[in-house]
């Protein structure tokens, strides 16, 4: 992947290499702050208004100031245009941090840091998303309430998707403490189960943007898609497993622990899904 050859910093675009950010930056010390993941096709940035909603309601709730009157498409649409990105897929990352403050706790008087990256990005290819990923359960639980946001401190997602990696699989199955099923390292899942489709319900899973839009996607042709508390013997028992995150898309489920899954035909319904909402 080619690197950024500029980013956004706070207040102005920067060459890459002249992109500073204090060692004493929370994010850095603390991991005290939040990113978003974008995808853009052609130089059209899809559902920003629900990855900054997403955004603005993690820093609000961590006292971290959001950046006011602050023109988000004309910014992104720079970097995208700055690294030469208007045509073609690219990755856009937003990333929000507390900035420098003394002290634990949450301090509020801060001045935050604010970097945006575009890269181009290659997706998976066709074949891929037909065949599927292997996905391997991660040993380790983990409930906390920063998992419902997209915070910095990645470490636990990390590893979980290098245990997969490690599997031979592609992507990590999350388990909230009491063995509840929960999300993927990097992605959401959902379930088809007697034709209804299903999102686990779970006290750490980050509310994905991509389920959002596939519910309402799904809503508009009469179909639903329920958040409902999903154990390991449900999943077993479903008739189709996909992972589900902004870059991504949709992407099958191949096999559990090495236990094949059977590829539904629903994949497609779901992909024209998400189609249907980028193009609305
Ligand atoms: C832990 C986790 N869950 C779910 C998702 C999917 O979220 P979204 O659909 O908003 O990209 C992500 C995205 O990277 C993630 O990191």
């Amino acid at each position: 992947m080619p690197i950024a050859e500029y980013v956004w910093l706070n207040e102005e675009l920067v060459p890459l290499d002249q992109a500073l950010v204090s060692v004493n930056d929370r994010g850095f010390l603390y991991g005290d702050g939040f990113f978003e993941t974008l995808r853009a096709e052609d130089g059209r940035i899809l559902f920003m208004p629900e990855h900054l909603a997403r955004l603005k309601a993690s820093a609000q709730a961590f006292r971290i100031p959001f950046p006011k009157k602050f023109s988000w498409e004309r910014r992104l649409s720079r970097v995208l245009a700055a690294n030469g990105l208007e045509r073609g897929l690219a990755r856009l990352k937003i990333l929000l941090t507390r900035g420098e403050a003394a002290g634990l706790g949450l301090p509020r008087e801060t001045w935050p840091t604010l970097v945006i990256w575009a890269q181009a990005y290659s997706p998976p290819a066709p074949e891929e998303y037909a065949r599927g990923w292997p996905v391997a359960t991660f040993p380790e639980r983990r409930t906390t309430f920063t998992g419902r946001h997209k915070s910095l401190n990645y470490l636990f997602y990390l590893a979980a998707r290098q245990y997969a990696l490690d599997q031979g699989a592609k992507e990590a199955l999350i388990l909230e403490a009491d063995g509840l099923v929960s999300e993927g390292a990097a992605t959401s899942l959902i379930y088809r189960q007697d034709g209804n489709f299903f999102t686990p319900e779970a006290p750490s899973a980050l509310p994905g943007v991509t389920i959002a839009v596939l519910g309402r996607s799904l809503a508009r042709r009469g179909l639903s898609l329920a958040a409902v508390p999903t154990t390991q013997a449900n999943l077993a028992q479903a008739e189709g497993l996909w992972l589900t995150n902004s870059l991504l898309g949709v992407m099958p489920v191949s096999s559990l622990d090495g236990r094949p899954w059977p590829i539904s035909e629903a994949a497609g319904l779901l992909q024209e899904c998400l189609k249907t909402e980028e193009q609305a």
